[in-house]
């Protein structure tokens, strides 16, 4: 048996810092309101010459640079985003270009801000498949670039940003346990109308401004995000005393706060970063692994779950011992 063991983490940040009160000078909005909503301080926007791709490549390389790796060392690409460079070829494959590699394969994933978890799984499956040895798996957006910036329920919301990870096949008796051990995926179309962008290649030809009703994803979110979790734990076969670390999508704090009350989970073991980076879709959890393994929270052993929730509706869950 193969397990899928984290070996890299890194991330990378557009230059530009949006306070929340700089936000005003666009929309008629506040600080307070935002925080007190939220729990969002600032944002990063990406600027001239920083696109998801490039973003994505400097996470790619932080992450491999982590591991103690180089892109010769890989064999597959998986990016999760929903705001790629181009319609064609995917980001992915921009990436495996910009770090050198003509060797293996590349391909984007698209669920939105549940986008890295399922990219966790799907390269997961490849490596217990033994189809790859060693994947990176990166989360890259640039939000700002689909936000309609008139409209105050969306535009404070979001940043830009990435978040990469490097997944290894490691024989389980050479693991220690470490490793990918439980994962939930759902979706439900049905709930399109709730968090969508209007716009599209084969819809209007444009590319569209997110829209959404914040009210309806509050009422949905923190139960979808509990059950899955609790699904992930059930298969583990452990319970939130097992665990070392939260690491939620970063949307709204007041919807982390609410799931980690519901499971039980203390939020001394939540790692929140939606103060710095606000939502940024995909990259929002490998975003927030990175910065919880650079300041020393996150250590070798510790057990971690991984949960997200956005448009679609797409939510799931994985579990892994780092
Ligand atoms: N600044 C000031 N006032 C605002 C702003 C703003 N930026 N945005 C909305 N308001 C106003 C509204 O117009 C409304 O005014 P009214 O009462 O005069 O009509 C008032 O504030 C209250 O608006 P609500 O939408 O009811 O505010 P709510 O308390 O629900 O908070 C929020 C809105 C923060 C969007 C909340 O619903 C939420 O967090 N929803 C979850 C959405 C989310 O996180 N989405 C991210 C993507 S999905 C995901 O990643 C899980």
């Amino acid at each position: 048996m193969i397990r899928s063991v984290v070996c890299g983490v890194g991330s990378a940040l557009p230059k530009r810092v949006v306070t929340n009160d700089e936000l005003r000078q666009l929309v008629d909005t506040s600080d307070a309101w935002i925080q007190q909503r939220t729990g969002i301080k600032q944002r990063y926007i990406a600027g001239e010459g920083e696109t998801t791709a490039s973003l994505g490549e400097a996470a790619a390389r932080n992450a491999l640079d982590n591991a103690g790796l180089t892109p010769a060392d890989i064999d597959l690409i998986i990016v999760a985003t929903s705001t790629p460079d181009n319609t064609f070829p995917a980001t992915a494959v921009n990436i495996q270009n910009r770090l050198g590699m003509a060797h293996g394969f590349a391909f984007d994933l698209q669920a939105v801000c549940s986008g890295f978890v399922y990219a966790v799984t799907t390269a997961d499956n490849y490596i217990r498949a033994g189809r790859a040895r060693r994947v990176l798996v990166i989360g890259a957006e640039t939000f700002s670039r689909i936000l309609d910036w008139t409209d105050r329920t969306t535009c404070v919301l979001f940043g830009d940003g990435a978040g990469a990870v490097v997944l290894e096949g490691i024989e389980e008796t050479m693991a220690e346990g470490r490793g990918i051990a439980a994962v939930s995926l759902r979706s439900d179309g049905s709930h399109r109308e709730k968090l969508y962008v209007d716009g599209g290649v084969s819809s209007t030809g444009e590319i569209g401004h997110v829209r959404m009703e914040g009210r309806e994803v509050f009422k949905h979110a923190v139960g979808m995000i509990t059950d899955v979790i609790e699904a992930v734990f059930d298969e583990a076969g452990i319970g939130a005393d097992g665990l070392d670390w939260l690491v939620p999508h970063q949307a709204n704090r007041r919807i982390i706060e609410g799931s980690a009350k519901k499971l039980g989970i203390p939020m001394e073991k939540v790692v929140v970063t939606v103060d710095r980076h606000a939502n940024t879709s995909a990259a929002s959890i490998p975003l927030a692994l990175a910065t919880a393994v650079e300041d020393g929270r996150i250590k070798r052993g510790d057990t971690v779950m991984l949960e997200a929730m956005g448009g679609g509706f797409t939510w799931g869950a994985v579990l892994l011992r780092w």
